[in-house]
């Protein structure tokens, strides 16, 4: 297989060759397999007088004395493109340094996997659910596996990318969200056109972690010759789990362990969780180099900004991942003393989901004889909550399996608690 700009070394050092039966350029769409990675002559010279880009050269426009952070420097291996202004230290009139300062190698050696060929970075994981599916996809064909309840996304992209989504459900029975791996091999097998399948784990809005072990069997279904996509955007919470011993250490809870063994995965990340990051907008997908090369030849170039991935080296230095998990730890907290309030108060029912994430998925019931979810109750707390206190939450009374239910980010002590007394007011009060 000749993917373009793959380094071939790299490539035959890593490349995984499981399974047997998917051939990865046969999956590509033939459109997205010519392309040639765009190169620009800042691939090849960084420095001196720079005319070859149409940038500003007199820098940028903003205000003296803004405030911009300083580039984090050779520290981590990268040499950022300099600037000639004093007060430009992110070079904001030039494009982004490609080698990205070297969040990459960080993402590599934090999630485990050999190296930055098997990293790629988006504009938030939206952008690389949204780009996985313009390469594996024709539009008007070809379809995409979801399993519901599930981030909506993948059929939003679907839909701009004209491609039809075929829902095999999760286990929704006791509101466990257990992935139904048979049903979903049985589909993947009958319908060849499913080009993706995706799996949310934890899932939104179940919370539920879908063990590796259960996406094993989907990678290695023999009938099945497309890609499975494994949404992680809250595993740091399943993760911190084990470090505060409330899991096994040994539990193998991503799926990016598969990553070095499987051609047919991708796996999904995010900063916008655990990280805190949302506004800069930085996901991250694990897969094979050739699959990784295949979505930097179509992505758009310098789809990474320069402060966004200044600030990402800075979350990925030791001392920030040190606070994510400090972080993390504390809204684990925060979400089981939630849970709790949530478990005596009257007029909530069950607690769906396993709270593997930083949310909880909770049953509004009846007000009359508070025996059964309500959709209408969980819509007036919504409402009521949001227009007149001031308190948003999510209402997911309609998703599959979620009948009453309100999905309640977890919040700050405070903010937790003025969500918990807001509901019991309107619990108590009724319509
Ligand atoms: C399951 C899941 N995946 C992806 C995302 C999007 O993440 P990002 O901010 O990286 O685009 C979200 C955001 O809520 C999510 O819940």
């Amino acid at each position: 297989m000749t993917i373009k700009g793959l380094d071939g070394a790299a490539n035959s050092a890593a490349a995984a060759h499981k399974p047997a039966h998917f051939k990865l350029e046969n999956l590509i769409r033939p459109n997205i397999l010519s392309l040639e990675p765009y190169r620009c002559a800042r691939d090849d010279y960084q420095s001196g007088i720079l005319l070859d880009a149409n940038e500003n050269s007199l820098g940028h426009s903003l205000p003296p004395n803004s405030v911009i952070p300083h580039n984090p420097g050779s520290s981590n291996g990268a040499t950022p493109v300099q600037s000639t202004e004093a007060d430009d230290p992110l070079s904001l009139n030039r494009y982004p340094d490609p080698g990205l300062f070297g969040i990459k190698d960080a993402v590599a050696e934090l999630r485990g996997v050999p190296n930055d060929a098997f990293v790629f970075l988006g504009v938030g994981s939206d952008e690389v659910l949204d780009l996985v599916q313009r390469v594996c996809c024709r539009p008007g064909k070809d379809k995409i596996l979801i399993c519901p309840p599930t981030y909506g996304m993948y059929s939003v992209c679907a839909a701009v990318n004209d491609l039809e989504v075929v829902k095999v459900p999760l286990i929704t029975e006791g509101g466990k969200f257990a992935l139904d791996v048979e049903a979903v091999n049985k589909k993947l097998a009958e319908d060849p056109d499913i080009k993706i399948a995706f799996i949310c784990s934890p899932g939104n809005p179940t919370g539920t972690l879908i063990p590796p072990i259960d996406v094993r069997q989907v990678l290695d279904n023999p009938a099945f010759k497309g890609l499975v996509v494994v949404d992680e955007a809250y595993i740091d919470f399943a993760e911190e789990e084990k470090r505060m011993g409330k899991r096994p250490a040994e539990e193998i809870v991503s799926a990016v362990s598969l990553v070095h063994e499987y051609q047919n995965l991708m796996v999904t990340q995010t900063l916008s969780k655990a990280f805190g990051l949302a506004a800069i907008r930085l996901g991250i997908a694990f897969a094979q180099p050739p699959l990784v090369q295949i979505m930097n030849n179509t992505k758009a170039p310098y789809n990474i900004s320069s402060p966004t991935a200044h600030l990402a080296s800075l979350a990925l230095s030791t001392k920030g991942i040190a606070q994510m998990r400090e972080n993390v730890q504390t809204l684990i907290r925060n979400r089981d003393q939630l849970i709790s309030a949530l478990q005596t108060l009257p007029g909530a029912g069950a607690i769906l989901g396993a709270n593997e994430a930083n949310f909880v998925l909770v049953q509004m019931l009846d007000l009359e004889t508070r025996s059964k979810p309500d959709n209408d109750v969980a819509q007036m707390v919504y409402k009521r909550m949001a227009e007149e206190m001031g308190l948003v939450v999510r209402n997911r009374a309609k998703d599959l399996g979620c009948a009453g239910c309100l999905r309640i980010t977890v919040g700050t002590e405070e903010e937790n608690k003025r969500c918990i007394e807001l509901m019991k007011g309107l619990l108590e009060g009724g319509k």
